[in-house]
C-alpha cells in the first residue's frame, strides 16, 4: 500500500468531523463489509456500471474502510483510488492494489479533471455543516472529473 499524502486542513476553515478512536471503532461495527459490499453492487449494478467503459479512472470519496472500492474491481474496474480523512479506516481496506489518499473531501488534494467517475456510498451525511460543506464537495467533484465524466 503507498504512503499516504498528509491530510490538510480543510480550505472551509471548519473543524474535521472525524476521526476519533470510538468514531472509527463504529464506523467499522455499522454494517459487515460483506452487506455492505451487496449493498453497493446492487446500487452501482442499477446505476448502470456495469455497462460502462472498464478503461474509466475512478475516484470513491469517503471511501473508508474501501467496501466500495472493491465493489468497483469487482465489476472490472481497475483504475480505482480513494480519499477519507481517517488513515486508520484506509489502513483497514482490504483488496486490491490502489492509490488511497488521507484527505477532506472538501479539499481534495488530487489534479483537476484527472478522474473519470467520482462517487461517494454514504459520507456526505458526515460533513458537519451540511449547507456549507456539501457546496465545497461538489465544487472539488466538479473540478477533479474530466469533462463528461459522470458523479
Ligand atoms: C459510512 S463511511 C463510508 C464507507 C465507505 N463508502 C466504504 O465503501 O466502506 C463514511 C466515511 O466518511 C469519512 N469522512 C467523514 N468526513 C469526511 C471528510 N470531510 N472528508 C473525507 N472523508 C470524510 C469517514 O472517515 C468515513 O470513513
Amino acid at each position: 500500500m503507498p504512503g499516504y499524502p498528509a491530510n490538510q486542513p480543510s480550505s472551509s476553515g471548519a473543524p474535521l468531523a472525524c476521526c476519533d478512536e470510538d468514531w472509527e471503532k463504529a464506523c467499522q461495527r455499522f454494517e459487515t463489509a460483506e452487506v455492505e459490499r451487496l449493498k453497493f453492487a446492487k446500487r452501482l449494478a442499477g446505476l448502470g456500471a456495469r455497462d460502462w467503459s472498464r478503461d474509466q479512472s475512478v475516484l470513491e470519496i469517503f471511501c473508508g474502510r474501501g467496501n466500495a472500492l472493491r465493489v468497483w474491481f469487482e465489476l472490472g474496474y481497475s483504475k480505482v483510488s480513494g480519499v477519507d480523512l481517517s488513515r486508520r479506516l484506509l489502513e483497514a481496506y482490504q483488496g486490491p492494489a490502489t492509490q488511497l489518499y488521507v484527505g477532506d473531501c472538501r479539499d481534495i488534494k488530487l489534479p483537476t479533471a484527472s478522474r473519470d467517475i467520482i462517487a461517494v456510498h454514504g459520507g456526505s451525511h458526515h460533513l458537519p455543516a451540511l449547507q456549507t460543506d456539501l457546496p465545497l464537495v461538489f465544487a472539488e467533484v466538479a473540478r477533479v472529473l474530466r469533462p463528461g465524466g459522470a458523479s
